[in-house]
Order: C-alpha cells, then sequence, then structure tokens
C-alpha cells in the first residue's frame, strides 16, 4: 500500500525567529519538486512566523513537545490549543530527550498523545530503546511497551492519524546510523505491533519514520527499505542546503517503491 512520505526537520533548542523564516526562504526552492511531506518542528517562538512564512508552501511546520493539560497554573509549559492557534499542524511526542532528560514516561506520553489529538494536532510518536536495551536484547520489549502505552484507549480512528518514529537512542547525536537491515527489522516489527493494536488496514498505512544521525547519502540505503516511510533528522537538519538534499536524494530514490 502507498503510504505517506515524510521527511521531518528537528531543529531541536536551535534558531531565533529570524533565522527560521531566513532558512524557510532558501530551502523552498531547494526543495520545489521534491516528492516527500516536508515538516519542520521548530522552537517554540518561531511556530508564529515560520508557519506563516511556509504559508501556502508545501512546508508543515509543528511543535517538539507540549503539556497534557488544556490549560492551568504549570509555568513554564505550552499547551496544544495555543501552538494550533500559532500556527502547529503537528507535534512530536515522546522524543528520547524529553524521555531521558526531562524524565517523561509512557504515562505522560500517552496523555499528551490524547491531548494532541483533542486539539487537532497530528502526533508524531517517538520510540526506541537505549544502547543498554538493545545490548540486552529487549529492543521489542521496551518498543512494545511505549506504542502500547501510548496508544492505549485511544479510538482506532483517532490513533491512525499519528506517524511514528523509530529512533533509537543510541542513534541520536552520536553518529552510529541503524544498518538498514537493522532499521528494517524494528520497522517491520513496529509495523506488527500495529496491526495487533489497531488492524492491519490501519497498521498498514500508518507512515513510519527513522532518526538518529541521518545525513543526505543514508538516503540510499534506508529508504528503499519496505517498511521505512521517511526520516526525521536533527543535527542535518539545521542547515537548509543539507535538508533539501535529503529531499531530493529521497525523492530519487523511492520512485520506484511508493
Ligand atoms: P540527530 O537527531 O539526527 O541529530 O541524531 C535525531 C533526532 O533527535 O530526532
Amino acid at each position: 500500500m502507498a503510504r505517506e512520505l515524510y521527511l521531518v526537520g528537528n531543529w531541536k533548542m536551535y534558531k531565533t525567529s529570524r533565522e527560521a523564516t531566513d532558512y524557510i526562504q532558501t530551502l523552498l526552492p531547494l526543495i520545489a519538486k521534491s516528492k516527500p511531506n516536508v515538516f519542520l518542528a521548530v522552537p517554540y517562538t518561531s511556530i508564529a512566523p515560520a508557519s506563516q512564512f511556509a504559508k501556502e508552501t508545501s512546508v508543515v511546520i509543528g511543535a517538539q513537545n507540549m503539556n497534557d493539560a488544556r490549560e492551568g497554573a504549570f509555568t513554564g509549559e505550552i499547551a496544544g490549543l495555543m501552538l494550533k492557534e500559532a500556527g502547529a499542524s503537528f507535534v512530536i511526542l515522546g522524543h528520547s530527550e524529553r524521555r531521558q532528560i526531562f524524565h517523561e514516561t509512557n504515562e505522560m506520553i500517552h496523555k499528551k498523545f490524547i491531548r494532541a489529538l483533542q486539539d487537532d494536532l497530528q502526533p508524531i510518536l517517538c520510540v526506541g530503546e537505549t544502547l543498554e536495551e538493545k545490548d540486552s536484547g529487549k529492543t521489542e520489549e521496551v518498543l512494545l511497551e511505549q506504542l502500547r502505552s501510548a496508544l492505549d484507549r485511544v479510538p482506532k480512528e483517532d490513533a491512525n492519524k499519528m506517524i511514528l518514529a523509530y529512533e533509537p537512542v543510541w542513534a541520536i547525536g552520536t553518529g552510529l546510523v541503524a544498518t538498514p537491515k537493522i532499521a528494517q527489522k524494528v520497522h517491520a516489527f513496529l509495523r506488527t505491533c500495529l496491526s495487533e493494536l489497531l488492524g492491519k488496514r490501519k497498521a498498514d498505512a500508518i507512515s513510519i519514520l527513522y532518526g538518529g544521525s541521518f545525513k543526505p547519502d543514508h538516503v540510499f540505503e534506508l529508504v528503499a527499505e519496505k517498511d521505512i516511510d521517511g526520516v526525521l533528522v536533527g543535527g542535518a537538519s539545521l542547515d537548509p542546503k543539507t535538508l533539501a538534499l535529503i529531499a531530493m536524494n529521497f525523492s530519487k530514490n523511492t520512485q520506484e517503491k511508493k
């Protein structure tokens, strides 16, 4: 089945609003003919200017995190409705930096997932195992638990709106990239889990992205794999020319695939 293809740039805590709009201005002509949907997860302060700037273009702007409450006395937090009104269309949830540095649990991510859907933000749910978990053979167990708890009691028609991202923690920002064989095996496993949780038809329609030290050259090996429907790129997305190169390589390499 043909699935949507995505190239998601995750800027993390980089770029001011001015830098964000300059970036988009450089990026747009370079990706005019690219095939994947290009999403940019920008810092909160750049959502409004970036989404205004990207209006009526193919670039979609979103956030990197949100709180699970509708509103409330939570100093320093941000609500989904605020992101939506500022122009965000999607939100990354459960990124390993949120899980590890900010101690987000599966339960917290589950609540955020529900809230994002209520606020009409498309969730990009990140799952991934640590090096220790990988070395002790726990990858599948950890991923299944992360996935199952995020989707717990979420109506199937809503769960269907998500994008899933496999981001092995040992590959994020480390320069280590999962081999195509390892990544494909994990993606196929995740699709089987989705199938058990949501049914095969829905599982077949959900795009599963790979993330972790992704560079333009990796497009050739990774996105040709059957169950890899795109990439979530951190460091390499900070330069618009590098992101555009990934988009172009991606387009070439998936011509026959999807
Ligand atoms: P990286 O980050 O590409 O810099 O490894 C990926 C991510 O954190 O989403």
